[in-house]
């Protein structure tokens, strides 16, 4: 069913012929390029709709298909968008109700895009005719692989029609509204509700006191909006059931709870635009932050690699600076990506646009409109290197140990009133964490609180304030079948409608698992510190937060030395069946955290391999083989040992050691025969 499986990596982007149309010129060398570029895809129709049908009712198909023979013809094939990413003007004059609301309840004029009300039948029905007449022309196209729904999904509306489906969500979920102030604590302030449709959004000007109110509105927001993704997939499924399906994510946004949407696709998808070279972290953090987003996204889908949709081969035009990528950087991105578990490396966008707002956005194709420049021979370059390591198409990265970053408790952690609002950081930590497990050579997954945790050696789960129905019972599930788990600060505050539990956090049998409670939470001022003593003897460094523990079972491993918690346990360790618990009541600094973590993985088993500065490792496989990927974001050359196998890039053969030069990459293929004979 699925036609992108086991085919070579992808290398192409967005493509707009339809602002050419005029220019056959262009149009005919954008062919004789992209084969310079070895490009064998693009991505075509995401802002269309204009041009597909320029009056309601009246389509224009014609230059779509013949651009898509065009390019078939020329060995490219065709990812097809719907066009629901911006809507022309006459949909917008005659159906005011797709025009979208925002939080202070004002109606948009037209204009922009990504603002369509996802609720308004009018919208669906429109955009329902026009994905069925696309599907139907051109289902049995050769080139098409792919259907790309939209574009970066995202947003909320506030219109009377997503308050009124908003109001029957709450009333499906609770049941009753005595159940809904219950679960919300609705008595605080007086703000019970009679009846669901008093329940209004948290609109900027209204209600926002309500923690429950704030987290449904989210999930209502993020249900409605795979209601409308399911939408367009199934009238898609419905004529091209062999076409697989995907829409683009962007990055961590926070708008919205990308794993549930992710059921809806067979392909996950996303756009990736770091800000490298800035004068705030090394390349080095930039990277590694990517490489997170990258692993969030493979972890949606584990058993099948992921498409990097859309990244910039120079500069995007949005960031506050727009630096151009340096020489090299291009091409080491992409190898990143590959090496996370990407089978393509797409870009925004093929050509420049002459107008309009996107017109300074980096491209292969700049204005100049030469194929000498900079930029485009280092795509060209790109494109060798992907179509050299075309054998690790479909190939996927097992991962041993796995960080716990949950859409929810983001959520409810960015909402609750406490603490440090500037220095809750619950992104930045789970990051930190994923970064020292990648430091450590262990290959880990970015998985949420509802995926399953046992297949994993070692789990990570930092701040895990919400717990949802099951996620406690699992927690110990996993210990007690031999896992080591790791928990912090902040476990176990709150259920899933963010009500305290009572008797001690962490709560919902957590206090059982971990053998502690917490009694208080203390927070720093930036010069405020705290170390803790290990058994050891070694000491770290406590910045932030520190809770003070009561252990009813649990071992102490760190206890604090400062202030009136002085020799009160921060870290402690508890066996629970077959498994052991760990718990970090304080935010340490990296290098304490780093012993933690390697203590952790040694007693799960697993293998450490610790990866040299700046370096980053990562293996993909598949029946056959294993792909090593060795990159290098410093500016000394890396030697990394214990790699043995055939380096696609140059052809030279690795027997242990091998050097990767400053913003250089390595892949090294090792079969997997070979390796059983070698054991033999
Ligand atoms: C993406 C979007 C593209 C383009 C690009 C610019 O977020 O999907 O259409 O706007 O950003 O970086």
């Amino acid at each position: 069913m699925n036609k992108l499986r086991n085919r070579e990596l992808l290398h192409g982007g967005d493509y707009n012929p339809e602002q050419w149309l005029d220019r056959p010129d262009i149009l005919e060398e954008d062919i004789r390029l992209m084969k310079k570029a070895g490009v064998n895809v693009v991505t075509l129709g995401v802002f269309s709709w204009s041009i597909l049908e320029p009056k309601e009712g009246v389509y224009q198909f014609a230059w779509l298909e013949e651009i898509m023979d065009n390019l078939y013809q020329n060995g490219i094939h065709t990812i097809l968008a719907t066009p629901s990413g911006a809507k022309p003007v006459w949909l917008d004059e005659k159906y005011p109700e797709a025009l979208r609301v925002d939080e202070w309840g004002r109606r948009r004029h037209h204009g922009v895009r990504h603002n369509h009300c996802i609720t308004s039948p009018a919208f669906r029905k429109k955009i329902g005719e026009m994905d069925r007449l696309l599907a139907k022309r051109f289902k049995d196209h050769p080139g098409l692989l792919l259907w790309h729904i939209s574009n970066e999904l995202g947003g909320a509306c506030y219109c009377p029609l997503c308050q009124k489906r908003f109001q029957e969500y709450l009333e499906q979920t609770y049941g009753t509204i005595e159940h809904l102030n219950k679960a919300w604590w609705t008595v605080f302030w007086s703000h019970q509700y009679q009846r669901f449709d008093q329940v209004e959004p948290p609109f900027a000007n209204g209600e926002g006191s309500i923690m429950g109110l704030n987290l449904a509105w989210k999930r209502f927001t993020t249900w409605n909006m795979a209601d409308y993704l399911r939408w367009e997939k199934d009238i898609l499924k419905e004529i091209t059931p062999g076409i697989p399906v995907t829409t683009n994510f962007m990055k961590l946004y926070p708008g919205l709870d990308y794993r549930v949407l992710a059921k809806e696709l067979d392909v996950i998808s996303w756009d990736s635009y770091p800000r490298y070279h800035n004068d705030y972290e090394s390349l080095y953090d930039t990277c590694i932050e990517n490489a997170f987003d990258h692993a969030v996204m493979r972890s949606m889908k584990k058993d099948r690699p992921f498409l990097l949709m859309e990244s910039v081969p120079g500069a995007v035009n949005w960031h506050d600076y727009n630096k151009v990528k340096r020489p090299g950087m291009h091409k080491l991105a992409a190898i990143q990506a590959a090496a996370l578990g990407s089978d393509s490396v797409q870009y925004f966008q093929w050509r420049k646009s002459r107008g309009s707002f996107e017109q300074y956005h980096g491209a292969v194709v700049d204005h100049l409109g030469r194929e000498d420049t900079r930029i485009f021979q280092e795509t060209a370059e790109t494109g060798r290197v992907l179509a050299a390591l075309k054998d690790v198409a479909g190939s996927v990265v097992k991962a041993k140990a796995a960080v716990v970053f949950d859409w929810d408790n983001r959520w409810a952690i960015q909402d609750m009133k406490g603490l440090s609002q500037k220095k809750k950081e619950y992104e930045k930590t789970c990051m930190n964490f994923y970064k020292l497990f990648l430091e450590l050579g262990v290959e880990t997954d970015v998985i949420s609180r509802e995926d399953s945790f046992s297949t994993y050696d070692v789990v990570a789960a930092p701040m895990l304030y919400l717990l949802g129905e099951d996620t406690a019972r699992k927690l110990k599930e996993y210990v007690a079948g031999g896992g080591q788990l790791l928990c912090t600060y902040l476990t176990g505050y709150v259920d899933k409608d963010t009500l305290c539990y009572l008797g001690g956090f962490p709560g919902d049998g957590l206090k059982e698992l971990f053998g502690l409670y917490s009694e208080e939470m203390d927070t720093f001022y930036p010069s405020d510190k705290n170390q803790v003593r290990f058994l050891d003897g070694s000491l770290g460094e406590v910045r932030d937060f520190a809770e003070i523990l009561k252990l009813s079972g649990a071992e102490p491993v760190g206890v604090y030395i400062h202030d009136f918690y002085a020799g009160t346990a921060a870290v402690t360790r508890s066996q629970y069946e077959k498994g052991s618990a760990w718990y970090v009541g304080a935010r340490l600094d990296e290098g304490t955290m780093k012993r933690l973590l390697r203590e952790l993985c040694q007693e799960a088993g697993i293998t450490i391999r610790e990866i040299p500065g700046n370096g980053e490792y990562h293996v993909r496989e598949n029946g056959e083989a294993r792909f090593h990927f060795l990159l290098n974001y410093g500016e000394e050359t890396i030697k990394f040992q214990d790699v043995r196998g055939m380096e696609l890039l140059t052809g030279e053969v690795a027997e242990g050691e091998l050097l990767v030069k400053p913003m250089e990459a390595a892949v090294v293929l090792e079969k997997k025969q070979l390796a059983k004979g070698e054991d033999r």
